[in-house]
């Protein structure tokens, strides 16, 4: 692994330490899956402009545009398996006394590899959300038929996602906001930290006193204010620390 092994050390140690251990996830834990993220080499914002695809303002001027480029996204993930990442997370969810993983990720790999109680901070690509009755339903089917898809109350659906310009929902927001405030530890992994107020959090939970652990490659608006930074893929860093906090025996 290329990533300095001090690192690795001092995060396994901290993570097996901690009774309340809190993580953030952004689209690079899954890169290794073969999602493409947002912003890197490759990044969806590279070929596609937001303010066309995800916004309530492009969804009202043409629905069907923004229902065909997110029913071709349900096609990618539909095909996509979680890795080893995601299972190292799942793992140390078990393990963990007190347990919070809180993604911006709208696949549903965490959940696919075994995580519970996920808190999606920017919805799922597998919700559809009534435009009139506000009633949200789970729906795999790929590709969505009929397109746009229609509520039981006669109303289009839309995508059960956050868009630029939107609110994040409430009680996700709130149940990762209060897990930021009790974290001892937060692992940040896979995220540019540039999108408020998901990037927040290891603020918030840095200022309540947490150890704040980066995990991913490149630099991040992150990597200074973190108090360890592993520069690594998620799937190859976080077994590894995993490897250790098992290898190593409980904590305090
Ligand atoms: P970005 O695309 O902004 O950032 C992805 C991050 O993952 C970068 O910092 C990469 O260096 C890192 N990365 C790439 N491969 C990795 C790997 N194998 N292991 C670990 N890290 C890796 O994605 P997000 O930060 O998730 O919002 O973007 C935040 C939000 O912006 C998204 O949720 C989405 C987008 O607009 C909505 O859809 C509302």
């Amino acid at each position: 692994m290329e990533c300095e092994d001090k690192d690795i050390a001092k995060a396994a140690e901290w993570v097996r330490g901690a009774r309340r251990i809190a993580v953030l996830t952004g689209a690079g834990i899954s890169a290794e899956s073969g999602l493409p993220t947002f912003r890197g080499p490759g990044g969806l914002w590279r070929s596609f402009r937001p303010e066309e695809l995800a916004t309530p303002q492009a969804f009202a001027a043409d629905p069907r545009l923004v229902w065909e480029w997110y029913d071709w996204r349900r096609s990618v993930h539909a095909k996509v398996e979680p890795n080893a990442g995601h299972r190292a997370l799942a793992d140390l969810g078990r393990r963990a006394g007190e347990f919070s993983l809180i993604t911006q990720n709208v696949d549903s790999l965490h959940e696919a590899a075994g995580s519970r109680a996920v808190v999606h901070l920017h919805g799922s690509l597998w919700t559809l959300r009534c435009t009139r009755c506000g009633k949200e339903e789970m729906n795999r089917q790929v590709p969505l038929e009929p397109l746009p898809p229609v509520c039981e109350c006669g109303a289009m659906q839309r995508p059960g996602v956050v868009w630029f310009g939107e609110p994040l929902p409430d009680k996700p927001l709130a149940q990762a906001l209060a897990a930021a405030q009790k974290a001892e530890v937060m692992l940040v992994v896979g995220t540019s930290s540039m999108v408020y107020p998901a990037a927040a959090l290891p603020k918030v939970a840095r200022d309540s006193g947490a150890k704040v652990i980066e995990v991913n490659p490149e630099e991040t608006e992150m990597t200074l204010a973190a108090h360890a930074s592993v520069r690594g893929k998620a799937g190859e860093v976080l077994p590894e620390i995993m490897a250790r906090v098992t290898r190593d025996g409980p904590g305090k």
